[in-house]
């Protein structure tokens, strides 16, 4: 028999993301409609060996929905790593009795909360990143305010570069995930985006395309860069050396994780938060929060972890044909 909680802690960890206030906040708000104690743990898996946990009640987590960041901090815990310091962070749970733990961060995160749940911590994890790579959901929160603040930025830049006549690289985040390259490059209309999931087109090409656009009368030239492929300051370099065409680089950096989240990273983050915590009063451990065809839905850590996503082929196509002149 699946045994009560009688009290969740709820963390975040990894890299912040815009929408983890408005998790956190579901959390503790259906975890009291329940009548379940929360625990809030500070600066993610750190906190909890340290034990850095307070209570938390309904108006710890008023007022912070709009919130950017996550008022709970969030930190990488190197000690974490080790079968020590994941007992260490058992212990700690049993100390502050709790019995079920939500953790909001990405797959590492997710790796820690399993390594917990064979402690006997009952866990449940919620995609929380920027990157949306995450391959058992088709939403991450933060995802859609990084790419709006990323679309913002750079239309800001396509100004610019027309005014001068000149050609831009912008190089967004994403560490090995092209999704917000990929994004930035249909809505803002770049003239090519190079991700690394995919074959990119040789360095000859894009620079006859610049030229050729140049022919054309085109005033801009934008590319947008993943940092998995990184490079963008001497792609910027080489370009301007070949075509005499002033070419800039920019990478928008931690920019693009900050900011008031977007209605839709608040509203999944809300369901997801919620549904977490269904999870653990129905006895479930193990398990990561989902967005799948619509639906909210849960899969074993383990079977998350090893699945595979891709960039969308049809995505990639339309961003070829539209960058088509
Ligand atoms: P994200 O959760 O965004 O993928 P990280 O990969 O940096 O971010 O992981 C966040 C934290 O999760 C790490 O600092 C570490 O404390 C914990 N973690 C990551 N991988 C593991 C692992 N294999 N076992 C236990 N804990 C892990
Ligand atoms: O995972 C979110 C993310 O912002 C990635 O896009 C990026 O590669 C990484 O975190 C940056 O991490 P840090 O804040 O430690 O520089």
């Amino acid at each position: 028999m699946s045994k009560e909680i009688k009290t969740i802690g709820v963390l975040t960890s990894g890299g912040d993301a815009p929408g983890m206030n408005a998790a956190t906040r579901a959390v503790v708000r259906t975890a009291l409609a329940k009548g379940i104690r929360v625990m809030g743990i500070r600066k993610g898996y750190n906190g909890l060996i340290s034990g850095d946990i307070f209570e938390m009640d309904a108006k710890s987590v008023s007022d912070t929905i709009q919130r950017g960041g996550t008022i709970l901090y969030t930190a990488r815990c190197l000690e974490f790593l080790e079968l020590e310091g994941q007992q260490r962070g058992a212990d700690m749970c049993k100390v502050f009795g709790i019995d079920g733990l939500v953790v909001i961060g990405g797959d590492g995160s997710f790796k820690g909360a399993e390594k917990l749940a064979g402690l006997g911590i009952n866990t449940i994890g919620i995609p929380g990143t920027i990157d949306l790579d995450i391959a058992c959901t088709d939403y991450t929160i933060g995802f859609d305010t990084a790419v709006n603040t990323a679309m913002e930025a750079i239309d800001k830049i396509r100004d610019t570069s027309t005014s001068h006549e000149r050609c831009s690289i912008v190089e967004v985040m994403g560490r090995d995930a092209g999704y917000i390259a990929l994004w930035c490059g249909i809505v803002n209309g770049a003239e090519d985006i190079l991700l690394p999931e995919k074959e990119n087109i040789a360095e000859e090409e894009l620079i006859r395309r610049i030229l050729q656009n140049r022919k054309k009368g085109k005033k801009h030239n934008l590319i947008i860069v993943a940092e998995g492929v990184g490079g963008s300051a001497e792609l910027a370099q080489r370009i301007e050396k070949v075509t005499g065409i002033t070419t800039r680089a920019t990478i928008l950096g931690h920019l693009q994780r900050g900011g008031s989240p977007t209605a839709l990273d608040r509203m999944h983050a809300s369901m997801m938060g919620a549904k977490a915590v269904d999870l653990l009063a129905s006895g479930k451990s193990n398990k990561v929060v989902a967005f799948k065809n619509g639906e909210y839905v849960d899969f074993d850590i383990n079977e998350a972890l090893a699945m595979k996503k891709d960039i969308s082929d049809y995505r990639m196509t339309v961003s070829r044909d539209l960058e088509t002149r």
